[in-house]
């Protein structure tokens, strides 16, 4: 994997977290938050699922969060923006969020927002990536980091990193080692943006 130069930041830019689940990328990020050479500081964690894993790590963190039920939309996400101008949030980094930010949220927040996706974009856009690449008996899959943009799953490329599939594969076997990547290069594509 490239090197990216290390930098120190004397002011760190005030960044939340979207998840629905797991996190192992939240906290593959909140560790790497911690380092002097991070750009970012994790201010804020946003979850639309109360059961969320990550957030117990929130919590042992000291982390803000804060749930949204999302059963209106277009409410949470009002709600959302609200909370974020009020923690002065200037970046947004999205680790397993499984709801589509509108058009209007992206451009209301106007800021930057990073998503990180379970295969090489641009194939296999959305869901069941890795089911797709066994089906097609891909010999790559991997994962990407990208900015976000209206059409889904399509901004700009930061970084991405091939994984190779191996023939005795399952979806879960491919799944855990992408995991395992993902949570390496996630960290890697901030130091990039910022560096
Ligand atoms: C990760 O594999 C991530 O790439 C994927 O959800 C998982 C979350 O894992 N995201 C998407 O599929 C978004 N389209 P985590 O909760 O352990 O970080």
């Amino acid at each position: 994997m490239k090197k990216v130069k290390s930098k120190v930041y004397s002011k760190k830019i005030r960044s939340a977290v979207f998840i629905s689940g797991r996190g192992t990328n939240f906290k593959s990020l909140v560790d790497f938050s911690k380092k002097k050479y991070s750009p970012i500081n994790i201010k804020l964690l946003i979850t639309d699922n109360k059961k969320a894993k990550g957030i117990i790590f929130a919590k042992k963190n000291n982390i803000k969060f804060k749930y949204f039920n999302y059963k209106n939309s277009h409410r949470s996400e009002t709600k959302i923006l609200k909370l974020l101008k009020k923690n002065n949030i200037n970046f947004i980094m999205l680790a397993g969020f499984m709801k589509i930010l509108s058009e209007k949220f992206i451009k209301k927040f106007n800021k930057k927002i990073v998503n990180i996706h379970p295969s090489l974009l641009p194939k296999y856009k959305g869901l069941n990536t890795h089911q797709k690449v066994l089906k097609n008996k891909d010999k790559f899959s991997g994962c990407t980091v990208h900015f976000v943009s209206k059409k889904l799953d399509s901004g700009k490329i930061i970084l991405q990193k091939r994984v190779k599939v191996f023939r005795k594969d399952n979806k879960l076997k491919l799944q855990k080692r992408i995991l395992k990547i993902e949570n390496k290069i996630y960290p890697l594509a901030i130091k990039k943006i910022f560096s």
